[in-house]
């Protein structure tokens, strides 16, 4: 990779976090920033930013990503998810910067029964859905030189996830009810990070033959969130920890503001052809995210 650094915006979000360890771990040049240092919301915040830094490449981990709030804050919503890689795609056009921009399953209504494609149309069912799709193509007009990387179901230690919820109302209660009947594939911020670098990497090293465009980048599987909840269950008892029943419910019982796609499953086809990247088995990041936090818990009770 080149001398300049790759920019990271959003810093304190589960992938700008995980980004921030793989890094690390790979003597990567990152600055990582993020509220207040950069404001997604104002232009001259996101032009300041990158001018002072002069990146070779951005990667915008920051978003608007409350689903179920945006339905009543759209207008907010679409301020970061659509303008916000509106005003980087812009910057990014106007100095010859690549952009890595990350979107999200629910771009789709899910109707349809076979893992989507980059190729199929978009029909968000959401508010947060329809400023992820904007955002998607502001980036599209903006800025050829970009990469889309689609993702879902997306978990760390850190932040607030599906995962950590359960962990907390499992040490709660003795059952929970999980939604059976909504599929999708539980991805680790880790794994997305590993990968947003391979690519940064790789369009770096030949900017003239990127395979520039739309990828979905999940873990290899899919799951429902019961699915999901279940896996997290065998993996803290794994760790030694008493868990709860896992009661499977519809959809219809357990109403939300935002609508979410029933079937959520993406074909990850196209970036194993076009960056050989294939992340594991869902529940291999599942099972490594529950021992890094019981683990914590255990050396918090210790110290
Ligand atoms: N979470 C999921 O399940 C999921 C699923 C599919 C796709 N995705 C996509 O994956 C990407 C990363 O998601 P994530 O889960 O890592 O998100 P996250 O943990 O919610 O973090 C989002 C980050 O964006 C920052 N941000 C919000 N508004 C901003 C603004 N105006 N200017 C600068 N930064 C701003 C937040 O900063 P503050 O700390 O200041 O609020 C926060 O650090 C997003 O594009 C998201 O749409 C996520």
């Amino acid at each position: 990779m080149s001398g300049q650094p790759i920019a990271v915006i959003g810093a304190s979000g589960q992938v700008a976090r995980a980004l921030q360890r793989a890094g690390a771990e790979r003597a990567a040049n990152l600055v990582v920033a993020g509220r207040p240092v950069i404001d997604l919301t104002r232009n001259a915040s996101v032009a300041a930013f990158l001018d002072g830094i002069e990146p070779s490449i951005v990667i915008n981990a920051a978003a608007y990503t409350a689903v179920d709030k945006a339905e009543t804050e759209e207008a907010e919503a679409f301020r970061i998810n659509r303008d916000g890689p509106h005003y980087l795609a812009k910057w990014c056009a106007a100095h010859a910067v690549p952009l890595l921009h990350i979107s999200t399953d629910y771009v789709f209504d899910g109707c349809s029964r076979t893992p989507y494609s980059e190729r199929d149309a978009c029909h968000p069912l959401s508010a947060y859905g329809r400023s992820k799709a904007a955002g998607e193509d502001a980036v599209r007009d903006a800025l050829s030189e970009h990469i889309i990387v689609r993702t879902a179901w997306v978990y760390s230690a850190d932040g607030n996830n599906f995962l950590k919820t359960m962990l907390r109302l499992g040490a709660e209660r003795d059952v929970i009810r999980v939604v059976a009947d909504q599929y999708g594939t539980p991805t680790s911020a880790d794994d997305i990070a590993s990968a947003l670098i391979d690519i940064a990497g790789r369009v770096l090293a030949n900017r003239a033959s990127a395979p520039w465009g739309t990828y979905h980048l999940v873990a290899d599987g899919h799951t429902t969130w019961h699915g999901f909840a279940r896996e997290i269950f065998a993996a803290a008892e794994v760790e030694g920890y008493n868990t709860p029943r896992v009661d499977a419910i519809p959809t219809a019982d357990y109403p939300t503001p935002a609508r979410r796609p029933q079937f959520g499953v993406l074909d990850t086809t196209e970036i194993r052809r076009a960056f050989g990247i294939a992340l594991p088995p869902w529940q291999e990041g599942v099972a490594a995210c529950v021992r890094r936090l019981t683990h914590h818990v255990q050396c918090a009770h210790q110290g």
